[in-house]
């Protein structure tokens, strides 16, 4: 696990997005599992400016982590829908890119059967041949998309009941500013599981604010538990990459080793790029 601290919420969002771009790059048509809430709005942001100077998605593909039930896509005049992750998406990174409609699978929040559709979730996945890089929130609670605490750490996409706190959480983050009442808002999601998050090639988590610090370090530095699902990271097995804003990094023990690391790295990479450009190296 790689961590890596940024100065403040547009630093962390330029340095999430160029990892993103760089992977872009590298795979035109990759597969990038997506995230909603409030801390993947500036790395999106990002990502459209890296369009507008150039960047061609046209050929990656999107999974979504998770949509609330019982809204969704098609419901385009419900009051309720406004609130959608399908419409954040929209609103926060779709129209800004050229990410191709029928590459972009989000969990259907309107499902006649959503446990059918779960399961149809997790092979188109796998007929896409895997997420290659997997950008993940933490909340309040600990968790990764909607695996509250308690999931087991081997989930697959399923419905899951939300939390109290993440009710609360939501509500003040998006559904009150909508001016809708706390008892319209679904208190069931469509989530992509633990187990299925762990197969994802890379790993991208972002936090930033001091009201984050606490929960990011109990997830990266404190024991593995369902209790604190994102904690699932330390046994994730490709590459895993945290980036951070200062304040969510103050509660963090290790921190000296990360920014160690970091320096080191940034240094073999620079002596890479050089020992590349000469062929008789091996
Ligand atoms: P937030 O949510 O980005 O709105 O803080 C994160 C999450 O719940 O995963």
């Amino acid at each position: 696990m790689k961590v890596f601290i940024r100065k403040n919420y547009d630093e962390m969002s330029r340095y999430a997005a160029e990892i993103i771009v760089d992977l872009i790059k590298t795979k035109p048509n990759c597969v990038i599992g997506l995230a909603t809430g409030g801390t993947p709005i500036g790395t999106y942001r990002e990502l459209a400016d890296f369009h507008r100077k150039g960047l061609d998605m046209s050929k990656v593909k999107t999974f979504n982590l998770d949509e609330y039930l019982g809204i969704g896509i098609d419901m385009k005049k419900s009051y309720e829908s406004d609130q959608s992750y399908a419409r954040f998406m929209y609103e926060e990174l779709f129209k800004h890119v050229n990410i191709k409609k029928e590459n972009i699978h989000i969990p259907n929040g309107l499902s006649k059967n959503p446990d059918k559709f779960c399961q149809w979730y997790e092979d188109e996945i796998k007929k896409a041949g895997g997420i290659d890089l997997q950008i993940l929130g933490i909340g309040g609670n600990g968790h990764w998309a909607f695996n509250e605490p308690g999931a087991s750490l081997y989930s697959r996409t399923r419905v899951e009941p939300l939390t109290k706190q993440t009710l609360d959480d939501n509500y003040d983050a998006f559904y009150k500013k909508a001016g809708i009442k706390r008892d319209k808002m679904p208190h069931f999601a469509i989530t992509m599981g633990i187990g299925t998050i762990l197969e994802a090639r890379n790993l991208l988590m972002i936090a930033n604010g001091k009201k984050k610090a606490k929960v990011v370090a109990r997830a990266l530095e404190g024991s593995v538990t369902s209790q604190v699902t994102a904690s699932a990271i330390q046994l994730h097995s490709g590459e895993s990459m945290v980036v951070l804003d200062k304040e969510a990094s103050t509660e963090l023990k290790n921190i000296e080793h990360y920014k160690h690391v970091e320096k080191i790295l940034s240094i073999r990479s620079k002596n890479n790029q050089k020992i590349s450009s000469d062929s008789s190296t091996v």
